[in-house]
């Protein structure tokens, strides 16, 4: 199927929808018109074959607590096998209701108060947040960039790790916002740090299906043949790739069997759940059944990309795009041609857009943005002209 049959076919307006992205836009930019491109979710239908699902369960009529299906092992597995070369135990798996819940979690169980819990920042807030929300002490490790590619400063981390008594370091792979896939040597190298200094590695692997580029996602579990798997828990979902959030299904891998126990206990105090029913129905037939519509999705996203890409090289060269290997979250540095005090003015009132600011994601980024691209490509396109235009008057 050609990127424009698929935005045909499962393509939505979700206004009207009480969509966080769509429907919020007065209440959290304060404009109601501009194009969103910020919330990492999309615009896209699931296929058939998961709806089916969900309906048919709907049909049963009866949402009451439930057990998981050995199905949904089986087909979630088949999917890590098959795409990422990860065979994973059944005991290694539990759920909870979303990662930023279990990052609340982890912290809470592994950390007291004030001790410390080290990010690599640009990152994803909530992780931030699950930090400091929680009284614990935020250790940021800034990661390097040359050109528009993203390394992580292993001496730094190093260093801050051992000056602060770092005890637990939450990694996001692939790293949202700069969209970097991590190589196995540098996760490598990550790990054995952590390993040294009795650090717990918690790896949030939401996005490891989104591989845009040449650069294949290595899940951590399977670094040097799951040498580090005992000091390590791999948060991941089918949320992102199919676009279900709100099914509040998602997975808490732990290879090692006492830190699954400390885990669990955690979870029965911080934050009991209760496994989603609709959310199993769904992750476990699109595991099972919507492979292809998955791919044909990535075509778009990586066509969106190729197109503002390609239209700033030519045109706004000054704009720094970041690689986009993984995620399908786009980081643009504007700060040598916005004044970066001024850049939710500039988005918003001269480009029109709601985006992720930079400042949310490191103190030392005000002026970078990022771009969600899972979206229909007109509205990239919108998006890219009304930028350059912006920029030129
Ligand atoms: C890296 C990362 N982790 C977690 C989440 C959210 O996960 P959940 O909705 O399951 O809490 C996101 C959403 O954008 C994300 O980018």
């Amino acid at each position: 199927m050609s990127v424009t049959d698929f935005v045909n076919q499962y393509g939505v307006d979700r206004r009207h929808t009480n969509s966080l992205k769509w429907d919020a836009l007065d209440e959290r930019f304060g404009d109601a018109t501009l194009t969103p491109l910020w919330v990492a979710d999309m615009e896209f239908r699931e296929p058939a074959s998961v709806t089916d699902a969900i309906i048919e369960r709907v049909r049963h009529g009866v949402f009451g607590y439930a057990i998981d299906d050995p199905a949904y092992f089986d087909a979630f597995n088949n999917w890590q096998q098959t795409r990422h070369n990860l065979s994973l135990e059944r005991r290694w798996l539990t759920f909870d209701n979303g990662v930023v819940n279990s990052l609340y979690t982890i912290v809470n169980t592994f950390t007291k108060p004030d001790d410390a819990v080290m990010v690599l920042t640009p990152v994803y807030y909530p992780f931030k947040n699950a930090v400091t929300d929680n009284h614990r002490t935020l250790i940021t490790s800034e990661l390097k960039h040359d050109q528009d590619t993203f390394t992580i400063d292993f001496a730094d981390v190093e260093a801050k790790i051992v000056a602060n008594d770092v005890r637990v370091l939450i990694h996001c792979s692939p790293h949202n916002p700069i969209g970097r896939i991590w190589t196995p040597k540098e996760l490598e190298q990550l790990l054995s740090i952590c390993a040294r200094h009795n650090v717990l590695v918690v790896s949030d692997e939401i996005h490891q299906d989104f591989e845009i580029g040449d650069c294949k996602f290595v899940s951590a579990l399977t670094v040097a043949d799951g040498r580090y798997n005992d000091h390590l828990i791999v948060l991941n979902a089918p949320s992102k790739s199919f676009n279900m959030a709100t099914l509040l299904n998602s997975h808490v891998i732990i290879p090692n069997a006492t830190l699954q126990t400390q885990f669990l206990a955690g979870q029965k105090c911080f934050n009991q759940v209760e496994l989603s029913v609709l959310g199993q129905t769904a992750g476990e037939a699109a595991y099972r059944t919507a492979g292809d519509w998955f791919d044909e999705l990535v075509a778009v996203i990586r066509s969106n990309y190729q197109y503002v890409r390609d239209e700033l090289a030519v045109k706004a060269p000054a704009v720094h795009v970041a690689n986009l290997e993984g995620t399908y979250l786009l980081w643009l540095d504007l700060r040598s041609v916005v004044d970066p005090t001024t850049i939710h003015e500039f988005v918003q009132n001269k480009v029109g857009l709601a985006v992720d600011y930079g400042e949310w994601f490191s103190d030392e980024d005000q002026g970078c943005i990022r771009l969600n691209l899972a979206t229909k490509p007109e509205f990239v396109h919108a998006a890219v002209q009304q930028l350059l235009t912006a920029l030129v008057h």
